[in-house]
């Protein structure tokens, strides 16, 4: 048995927008489990995002309940939120990139504590999360310097900076080009197979057979989820054919 580390209860979140109420995630029970690579799809405006970002404490549920390794994070002040999500959370969100005025370096380092006891520690860290992104020689460059993908290797050092529980990634390869984005999910596989639980949302078939769980959203419902798992003795293309056939029943 898989340990549990998000739940959601009933969760719903809606949207007000001239004046029209819009129910964007309906009634949610959804299990994420240690160790997982989930990836969440479903068609554009299905609700994929809004609920990476209820999952993760980036923004409030309507109503019904998060819970982050048992403790429900709906009911927690700002600023408990804000330390969970800091110390606890690792986010890749397409978009929401680097810091325009700080450098690579001082990019990853951002998201850390700096007393002087740990600041030697982190140091170390951010060294070797630049030579395993390849960033080493990159580490004095802005964001405006840099490629996208490297711009999107740097966001990953800074989303793991902190060894977080949880690496959260909203169509992190959606801006790359293939092998960049083949790169990136190579180092989402590698830190999975070390442990780390990834939640993913992507339109992409090949990234999607990364993930062990595949979980489909359809107007802020959940519309089925595929156990890979099961297929790992099959051969790639017949894994990719699954994917595929369980996407198209839905109308993917
Ligand atoms: N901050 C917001 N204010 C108002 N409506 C929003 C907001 N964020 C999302 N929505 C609405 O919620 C719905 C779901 O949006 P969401 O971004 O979650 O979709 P998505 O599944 O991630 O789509 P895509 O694949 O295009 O990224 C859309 O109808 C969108 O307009
Ligand atoms: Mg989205």
């Amino acid at each position: 048995m898989k340990n549990v580390v998000i739940k959601t209860e009933l969760l719903c979140k809606s949207f007000i927008s001239d004046g029209e109420v819009n129910n964007v995630i309906k009634n949610l029970d959804l299990e994420i489990y240690e160790g997982d690579f989930t990836v969440i799809m479903g068609s554009s405006g299905s609700g994929k995002s809004t609920l990476l970002y209820n999952l993760s404490g980036m923004d409030d549920v309507t109503t019904g309940k998060v819970y982050f390794e048992g403790i429900d994070i709906t009911r927690m002040k700002e600023k408990e939120i804000s330390r969970l999500r800091k110390e606890r959370l690792g986010f890749v969100f397409q978009g929401i990139n680097l810091i325009p005025n700080l450098n690579v370096y001082e990019n990853i380092l951002s998201p850390t504590y700096k007393t002087k006891a740990q600041r030697r520690e982190i140091e170390g860290k951010i060294d070797s999360l630049l030579e395993r992104m390849e960033l080493t020689s990159h580490r004095k460059k802005f964001p405006n310097q840099m490629s996208g993908g490297q711009k999107q290797r740097a966001a990953i050092c800074r989303a793991l900076i902190n060894n977080p529980k949880i690496l959260f990634a909203d169509e992190p390869t959606g801006a790359l080009n293939s092998s960049q984005g083949e790169n990136v999910l190579d180092i989402f596989t590698t830190i999975n197979n070390e442990g780390q639980s990834v939640v993913m949302v992507t339109h992409d078939l090949k990234a999607a057979l990364r993930g062990n769980r595949i979980i489909y959203l359809k107007d802020g419902r959940i519309d089925g989820e595929l156990n890979l798992e099961q297929y790992d003795k099959i051969t790639a293309s017949d894994r990719e054919e699954v994917l595929y056939k369980f996407l198209k029943e839905r109308g993917w």
